[in-house]
């Protein structure tokens, strides 16, 4: 009989249409890999060996060997309960456990053999114990999957980064509230629509972000709260019939409770995708603080400058001071959503309980990590950075009839005027001020008092942009008096965040 290849090869060559039309060597892609050693572990069934593109697709120990650290915590974890419910004896968990810290040495040491043949992390540290104790490795895997292994390891790694994060995005906060400090009374335009709106102070400003961080740090506790339960001996996807003790599994892991139902044990990636979300509105927020910073440090802006260590120059125009460290944090949401979106589309539709898609969990979670971990550490590096043009943003800040909305406030408190009306009558002050090139505390008495015969030369006092933010002292406002508050309350808030 024609093999297929030859079949398709031979038409092909017939019709002229050149070898391009030819299937692959189909033998050749389904050739044994040069090792799959693996399959001794799981391969009990299987006469032949995976292929080796079975075996390309399947491997991940590239990438989870990053939680080896959690796998031979759960396992130590998994063998101490084993032997206290005399599922396996002392004498062979305390082999396991020499062999698993053993295994841990190599791996800090650098001489662990890492081998795709063994797939993945699980499998690697199995065979290395295999190696290292002999037969009573064996019993290690008792009344344990991969699956709730996977599922255990991985919370694990979670759980650290969202405790991990939170103390980088803390640092950042404080970076935030210090220069808050320094600046609780320096005036800069506030803008709505990009266009001058009302004088606020740049420490305001700062504190607006140090109020969205905090939000930000609070959603991840919330979500390690929510993902902290254990999944370990959910075994398979069933639960298991030897006696295990999971409770005392959960507990020696750091977990409140372990996981109520099995097959949610296994199938489970809520955890991951919450802290993609987290990650992600975290990301949302330095983008923000960083396109502000783009703007800001643009000569025709020149609120800030940053020094030589957060600027770059351009290969061509000599002049040029490039804020590209703030660019690239304000484009980390692009790659950082898009994780989020990765994770979430590989969970969709997925039956329970464990898939091998899952497998493709943790990229996205780990490419998120990092991106975030760096951005915010160089948004800290650049707010600590940042030198503030006080005088130009003063200059500005008072500048654009800013004080428009404190001309009709003044109408309203001296003279009674409703609101509507006051607004109207300022609205007439800046035309004439823009008519006659000037900005509204440059407007004569008697200009002002052509739009409202009432105007008296108490209005001057309002007409600044220091005076218009020192008025706004409603909770929560720009007046420097209140930033200063602010400071201080959250001073003490990440000071003991920090003690906690
Ligand atoms: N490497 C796998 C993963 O990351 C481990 C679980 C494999 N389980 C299985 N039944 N093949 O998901």
């Amino acid at each position: 009989m024609h093999s297929r290849r030859s079949l398709m090869s031979g038409m092909a060559l017939s019709a002229g249409v050149g070898l391009a039309l030819a299937l692959p060597p189909r033998r050749a892609l389904a050739q044994a890999a040069p090792a799959g050693e693996g399959q001794k572990i799981w391969g009990g069934r299987f006469t032949e060996k995976p292929g080796a593109l079975m075996q390309e697709i399947n491997v991940s120990i590239d990438v989870d060997r990053r939680f080896w650290k959690q796998d031979l915590t759960a396992s130590r974890a998994h063998a101490a309960m084993l032997a206290r419910q005399k599922i396996i004896t002392a004498e062979d968990a305390a082999k396991i456990d020499a062999g698993l810290k053993t295994i841990e040495g190599e791996i800090q040491g650098g001489t662990f053999p890492f081998r795709r043949e063994y797939e993945d992390i699980h499998l690697n540290v199995e065979a290395r114990l295999g190696e290292l104790i002999g037969p009573a490795s064996g019993r290690l895997h008792t009344a344990r999957s991969r699956n709730d292994q996977v599922a255990t390891d991985f919370k694990l790694w979670v759980r650290d980064a969202l405790d991990e994060m939170q103390l980088k995005v803390r640092d950042l906060q404080l970076a935030l509230v210090h220069r808050a400090d320094e600046h609780f009374d320096t005036l800069m335009p506030g803008y709505t629509h990009l266009q001058p709106a009302q004088p606020v102070t740049l420490g305001h400003h700062l504190m607006a972000y140090v109020e969205m961080l905090g939000r930000d740090v609070s959603r991840m506790a919330d979500a390690r709260v929510r993902m902290n339960e254990c999944p370990l001996g959910s075994a398979a996807l069933a639960g298991t019939s030897f006696p295990i003790d999971r409770h005392m599994t959960a507990q020696a892991l750091g977990f409140d409770r372990p996981t109520a139902n099995s097959l949610d044990g296994v199938a489970d990636r809520d955890f991951a995708l919450e802290t993609l979300s987290c990650f992600t509105l975290c990301a949302g927020h330095l983008s923000r603080l960083a396109e502000e910073m783009v703007i800001w440090s643009n000569p025709q802006f020149g609120f800030i400058g940053f020094s030589d260590s957060y600027s770059t120059g351009s290969s061509i125009m000599p002049q040029k001071r490039n804020p590209d460290a703030a660019e690239l944090v304000r484009a980390k949401v692009g790659p950082i959503s898009g994780d989020f979106l990765a994770l979430n589309t590989v969970m969709k539709g997925l039956p329970l309980a464990y898939d091998k898609d899952l497998q493709e969990d943790k990229p996205p979670v780990f490419h998120a990590f990092d991106a975030l971990d760096l951005a915010v550490r160089a948004m800290t590096g650049m707010v600590l950075d940042f030198k503030a043009n006080k005088a130009r943003m003063a200059a500005v800040a008072a500048s654009g009839f800013a004080t428009a909305t404190d001309l009709a406030d003044w109408l309203v408190q001296r003279l009674n005027i409703p609101f509507r009306e006051a607004h109207h009558i300022a609205g007439g002050a800046v035309k004439l001020a823009e008519g006659r090139g000037v900005d509204l505390p440059q407007l004569t008495l008697k200009q002002l008092q052509g739009l409202h015969p009432g105007i008296t030369a108490d209005v001057y006092r309002v007409l600044t942009a220091e005076a218009s933010c020192a008025s706004r002292t409603s909770y929560g406002g720009t007046a420097p008096t209140l930033v200063k508050q602010q400071v201080q309350r959250w001073k003490s808030l990440l000071a003991a965040a920090a003690k906690a």
